[in-house]
């Protein structure tokens, strides 16, 4: 079987699908099954087992492991979805309100326990080197988690410190996904170091884009609460670029929204959306996502595997930059 995207993504959902990581109490682990059955796109998992194609052939071998990530990832949106008081998660009800947040945050627990249990499907040999490296990634996650916690309600928050807080809370997952994979296939320490800093790059693009696409996407496309981030005050780079960028009875209107505790959110959105037009910082963003993604891109050029199967590592990086969803 060759291995494209489409394969790839073919054997981790057929995976998915037949992963038992528990039954009883049906309270603890139906959440567990509701979220990963919803899907979602499925990028950190198919991230590593491209990584590892990239040197081997046989991705069964990854699967496990790359299955790990994607668990690992779903614990993060459960506890995120209560942080962030979602409603909609991939176009459906998010686990803390069709059950509560106990149950969400139980449920989560043991789904990063499940994680660690798939992460050890690997070479004895390689085992110390992938948790250490994957307890590093965790404890950055959860850094980033709580730096994006801590903004909402500071007043100003400078663009270095949004990245920095983005390249803890999602990029370095995506650079662990695929380092992961790099390690498996037994690529050279240079490589995986590039294909890390490779996944942190388009990392911070991938949540720039997230957070352009949680004000302007489309809402029957996108699965969360279109607005979400407005209505939360999350200092995303389009809200820090608008403080920046304002004056006068701009910068008045933006700050009066900002400190409004009692407010309609519909009406809160299209006033912030209406300024986010007038300062032009979407442009910007989408900018930065460019740039970002370019410079993960390059990190590519220095590793050492055939040049077709970069290649199509390159041309799905692509379809993350255009993503709707
Ligand atoms: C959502 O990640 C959280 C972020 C880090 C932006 P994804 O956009 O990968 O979500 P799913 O898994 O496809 O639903
Ligand atoms: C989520 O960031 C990052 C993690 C889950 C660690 P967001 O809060 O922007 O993710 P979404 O938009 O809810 O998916
Ligand atoms: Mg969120
Ligand atoms: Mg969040
Ligand atoms: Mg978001």
């Amino acid at each position: 079987m060759l291995n494209t995207v489409e394969n790839l993504s073919k054997l981790i959902d057929k995976e998915i699908k037949l992963i038992d990581l528990g039954k009883k109490p049906a309270s603890l682990y139906d959440p567990l099954y509701y979220i990963l059955s919803l899907g979602g796109k499925r990028i950190r998992p198919l991230l590593t087992l491209m990584a590892y194609t990239l040197y081997r052939d046989h991705p069964e071998e990854a699967i496990k492991p790359a299955l790990a990530v994607e668990v690992f990832h779903n614990f993060t949106l459960m506890h995120d979805d209560i942080m962030d008081k979602a409603p909609l998660r991939r176009g459906r009800t998010t686990v803390h309100e069709k059950w509560d947040s106990n149950v969400a945050i139980l449920s989560g627990d043991v789904m990063l326990i499940k994680a660690y249990e798939l992460l050890m499907h690997v070479e004895t040999k390689k085992l110390k080197k992938i948790i250490s490296a994957f307890n590093t990634c965790a404890a950055l996650v959860c850094e980033g988690q709580q730096f994006d916690m801590d903004f909402e309600t500071r007043k100003e928050v400078l663009e270095e410190e949004y990245i920095e807080m983005i390249k803890l809370k999602t990029a370095v997952l995506l650079g662990f996904s695929l380092e992961l994979g790099g390690i498996i296939g037994e690529a050279s320490d240079q490589d995986c170091e590039a294909l890390r800093n490779f996944g942190i790059n388009i990392g911070i693009g991938f949540q720039l884009k997230d957070d352009l696409l949680d004000v302007y996407a489309d809402q029957s496309k996108f699965g969360k609460q279109v607005g979400g981030d407005i209505i939360a005050n999350k200092k995303t780079l389009l809200l820090i670029e608008a403080i920046n960028k304002s004056k006068g009875k701009t910068k008045q209107e933006l700050f009066g929204w900002l400190s409004k505790e009692q407010f309609d959110p519909a009406e809160k959105v299209n006033a912030i959306m209406t300024i986010y037009d007038k300062l032009n910082v979407r442009e910007i963003a989408e900018q930065k996502i460019d740039r970002y993604f370019s410079i993960g891109l390059d990190y590519l050029s220095s590793i050492s595997a055939p040049k077709h199967k970069i290649a199509i590592l390159k041309t799905f990086t692509q379809h993350l930059i255009n993503r709707e969803k």
